[in-house]
């Protein structure tokens, strides 16, 4: 992965497209890690959502991507998740966070979008539900209401999420997120994050694409709202 010396700019547009993976000297997370959240989204939030000091929650955070974001950035933070890969997250289930009410300045969470990563073997992971099964949806209402309870009022939180297409069978897992979040949430805004280094960018995948009739997609929603 190409490294630079530069801190990424604040996008203006709400179509944010980023090249690089990653940014600066140091690494955010592990790029091995399969479902890895790219630093320069979590950067991008920090900067618009917090000031330095601010308490910042990661109720699934995967390989430590936005723990090493915020500690470089001044920000406090803790990062959890249900199979932790490294030594300073902690273990829990989003579905219980261990904080109190009206506690944090700002959450993100880049949560399993239905059964097509395995992250691990706990049979806790949301990952292992799939999509098509109610049960998925019930699940991450319950993290929902997790993240509100525990967010300061007014205060943001950010969600990263993908749709399924599979086998000619489309699940609209972003609106239907979108839907349940504003129960809880009030809406800021929905960005379309596109990536650059899809793995579906090649040419093998272009022509199914175009045999099968289906489009290449290569892009999740970010969901950002307030309570
Ligand atoms: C897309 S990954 C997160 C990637 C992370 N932001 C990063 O940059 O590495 C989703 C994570 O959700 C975790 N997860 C799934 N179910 C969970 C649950 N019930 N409670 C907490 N974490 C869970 C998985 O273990 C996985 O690490």
């Amino acid at each position: 992965m190409q490294k630079t010396n530069e801190k990424p700019s604040l996008e203006t547009t709400t179509l944010w497209d980023f090249p690089k993976q990653n940014y600066g000297d140091n690494p955010h997370g592990d790029n091995k890690f399969n479902g890895v959240t790219p630093a320069f989204i979590i950067w991008n939030l920090i900067q618009r959502y917090t000031k330095e000091g601010d308490l910042v929650i990661d109720p699934m955070c995967g390989s430590g991507t936005t723990i090493d974001v915020c500690k470089e950035e001044n920000r406090k933070v803790i990062g959890y998740d249900i199979a932790p890969h490294r030594k300073d997250i902690i273990k829990n289930d989003a579905r219980k966070i261990p904080l109190e009410d009206n506690s944090t300045d700002f959450v993100f969470i880049d949560s399993p979008y239905s059964d097509n990563v395995k992250y691990s073997s706990d049979p806790r992971c949301i990952g292992k539900i799939s999509c098509e099964k109610e049960e998925f949806f019930v699940a991450l209402d319950m993290v929902a209401r997790e993240i509100h309870r525990i967010l300061k009022p007014t205060k943001v939180m950010a969600w990263l999420i993908g749709d399924q297409c599979k086998q000619k069978k489309f699940i609209p897992v972003g609106f239907r997120l979108y839907e349940m979040l504003t129960k809880y949430f009030v809406p800021i805004d929905l960005v379309c994050i596109s990536r650059h280094n899809q793995t579906s960018n090649t040419p093998i995948w272009h022509e199914r694409a175009r045999r099968f009739n289906f489009y290449l997609r290569g892009f999740k929603y970010l969901l950002i709202m307030k309570k």
